[in-house]
Protein backbone atom coordinates (compact mmCIF):
# COMPACT_ATOMS: atom_id res chain seq x y z
CA UNK A 1 0.00 0.00 0.00
CA UNK A 2 1.20 3.51 -1.11
CA UNK A 3 1.23 6.14 1.96
CA UNK A 4 1.61 9.78 1.22
CA UNK A 5 4.77 11.06 2.80
CA UNK A 6 5.94 14.24 1.50
CA UNK A 7 5.55 17.05 -1.07
CA UNK A 8 8.86 17.50 -2.74
CA UNK A 9 9.10 21.35 -3.60
CA UNK A 10 12.19 22.45 -6.03
CA UNK A 11 13.94 26.02 -4.88
CA UNK A 12 16.96 27.71 -6.40
CA UNK A 13 18.22 28.73 -3.12
CA UNK A 14 17.76 26.68 0.37
CA UNK A 15 17.82 29.17 2.79
CA UNK A 16 15.78 31.70 1.33
CA UNK A 17 13.23 29.47 -0.08
CA UNK A 18 13.13 27.65 3.69
CA UNK A 19 13.24 30.81 4.85
CA UNK A 20 10.23 32.17 2.76
CA UNK A 21 7.64 28.45 3.64
CA UNK A 22 8.61 28.85 7.34
CA UNK A 23 7.25 32.89 7.04
CA UNK A 24 4.12 31.07 6.06
CA UNK A 25 3.78 28.95 9.13
CA UNK A 26 5.77 25.63 8.58
CA UNK A 27 7.61 24.41 11.46
CA UNK A 28 11.46 22.89 10.53
CA UNK A 29 11.17 19.18 10.94
CA UNK A 30 15.08 18.71 9.67
CA UNK A 31 17.91 20.98 9.14
CA UNK A 32 19.31 21.06 5.47
CA UNK A 33 21.62 18.25 4.54
CA UNK A 34 23.72 17.95 1.59
CA UNK A 35 22.90 14.30 -0.75
CA UNK A 36 26.30 13.76 -2.28
CA UNK A 37 24.96 11.58 -4.57
CA UNK A 38 22.13 13.87 -6.13
CA UNK A 39 23.84 17.19 -5.29
CA UNK A 40 21.14 18.60 -3.68
CA UNK A 41 20.46 20.20 -0.03
CA UNK A 42 17.15 18.62 1.33
CA UNK A 43 15.41 19.93 4.48
CA UNK A 44 11.80 19.10 5.82
CA UNK A 45 9.14 21.14 7.10
CA UNK A 46 5.68 20.51 7.87
CA UNK A 47 2.06 22.27 8.57
CA UNK A 48 -1.01 21.07 9.27
CA UNK A 49 -0.25 17.61 8.93
CA UNK A 50 1.70 18.47 4.66
CA UNK A 51 5.33 17.61 5.51
CA UNK A 52 7.51 19.60 2.63
CA UNK A 53 10.61 18.51 1.64
CA UNK A 54 13.06 21.03 0.19
CA UNK A 55 15.09 20.26 -2.44
CA UNK A 56 17.70 22.77 -3.73
CA UNK A 57 20.41 21.84 -6.51
CA UNK A 58 24.21 22.71 -5.17
CA UNK A 59 26.04 21.64 -8.17
CA UNK A 60 25.77 22.26 -12.17
CA UNK A 61 25.19 18.27 -12.79
CA UNK A 62 22.72 17.65 -9.69
CA UNK A 63 19.65 15.39 -10.41
CA UNK A 64 17.09 18.66 -10.40
CA UNK A 65 19.34 20.89 -12.51
CA UNK A 66 17.62 20.08 -15.26
CA UNK A 67 13.98 19.96 -13.71
CA UNK A 68 14.61 23.55 -12.20
CA UNK A 69 15.61 25.12 -15.77
CA UNK A 70 12.27 23.69 -16.87
CA UNK A 71 10.15 24.20 -13.83
CA UNK A 72 12.14 27.03 -11.92
CA UNK A 73 10.95 27.35 -7.95
CA UNK A 74 7.96 24.44 -7.98
CA UNK A 75 6.55 21.72 -6.05
CA UNK A 76 7.17 18.47 -8.53
CA UNK A 77 6.62 15.01 -6.89
CA UNK A 78 4.94 13.56 -4.06
CA UNK A 79 6.43 10.86 -2.15
CA UNK A 80 4.67 7.79 -1.50
CA UNK A 81 5.97 5.26 1.42
CA UNK A 82 5.56 1.47 1.26
CA UNK A 83 6.79 -1.95 2.82
CA UNK A 84 6.72 -3.33 -0.11
CA UNK A 85 9.36 -1.53 -2.40
CA UNK A 86 10.71 -3.79 -4.77
CA UNK A 87 7.14 -5.39 -5.16
CA UNK A 88 5.37 -1.48 -5.82
CA UNK A 89 8.33 -0.41 -8.19
CA UNK A 90 7.57 -3.55 -10.36
CA UNK A 91 3.76 -3.22 -10.28
CA UNK A 92 4.05 0.82 -10.90
CA UNK A 93 7.14 0.00 -14.06
CA UNK A 94 4.94 -2.88 -15.45
CA UNK A 95 1.65 -0.32 -15.45
CA UNK A 96 3.39 2.76 -17.25
CA UNK A 97 5.72 4.16 -14.98
CA UNK A 98 9.23 5.08 -16.43
CA UNK A 99 12.04 4.63 -14.06
CA UNK A 100 13.80 8.58 -13.55
CA UNK A 101 15.80 7.70 -11.11
CA UNK A 102 17.17 4.04 -9.78
CA UNK A 103 16.22 2.69 -6.41
CA UNK A 104 19.35 4.20 -4.30
CA UNK A 105 19.73 5.28 -0.76
CA UNK A 106 19.06 9.03 0.39
CA UNK A 107 20.96 10.47 2.96
CA UNK A 108 17.44 12.79 4.00
CA UNK A 109 16.00 9.27 4.91
CA UNK A 110 18.48 7.59 7.14
CA UNK A 111 19.92 5.77 3.52
CA UNK A 112 16.67 4.08 3.43
CA UNK A 113 16.49 3.43 -0.61
CA UNK A 114 14.27 6.02 -3.00
CA UNK A 115 13.50 5.78 -6.40
CA UNK A 116 11.56 7.91 -9.05
CA UNK A 117 9.19 7.45 -10.96
CA UNK A 118 7.63 9.46 -14.27
CA UNK A 119 4.12 8.56 -15.82
CA UNK A 120 3.29 9.78 -19.51
CA UNK A 121 -0.16 11.49 -17.90
CA UNK A 122 1.05 12.38 -13.96
CA UNK A 123 4.39 12.88 -14.23
CA UNK A 124 7.13 12.50 -11.49
CA UNK A 125 6.73 10.11 -7.88
CA UNK A 126 8.62 9.08 -5.86
CA UNK A 127 8.55 6.32 -3.79
CA UNK A 128 10.40 5.33 -0.30
CA UNK A 129 11.07 2.05 0.92
CA UNK A 130 9.66 2.07 4.66
CA UNK A 131 10.51 -1.48 5.31
CA UNK A 132 12.75 -0.76 8.17
CA UNK A 133 10.33 1.26 10.31
NI1 LIG B 1 11.06 13.59 -2.09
Amino acid sequence: MLKVHHIGYLVKNHKRGRDAILALGYKSVTEPVFDELRGVNISFVEKDGYVVELISPETGDSVVSGLYKKLGNSPYHICYSTDDFDGEIERLTKSGYVMFEEPKPAVAFENKRVCFLVHPFLGMIEILDKEDD
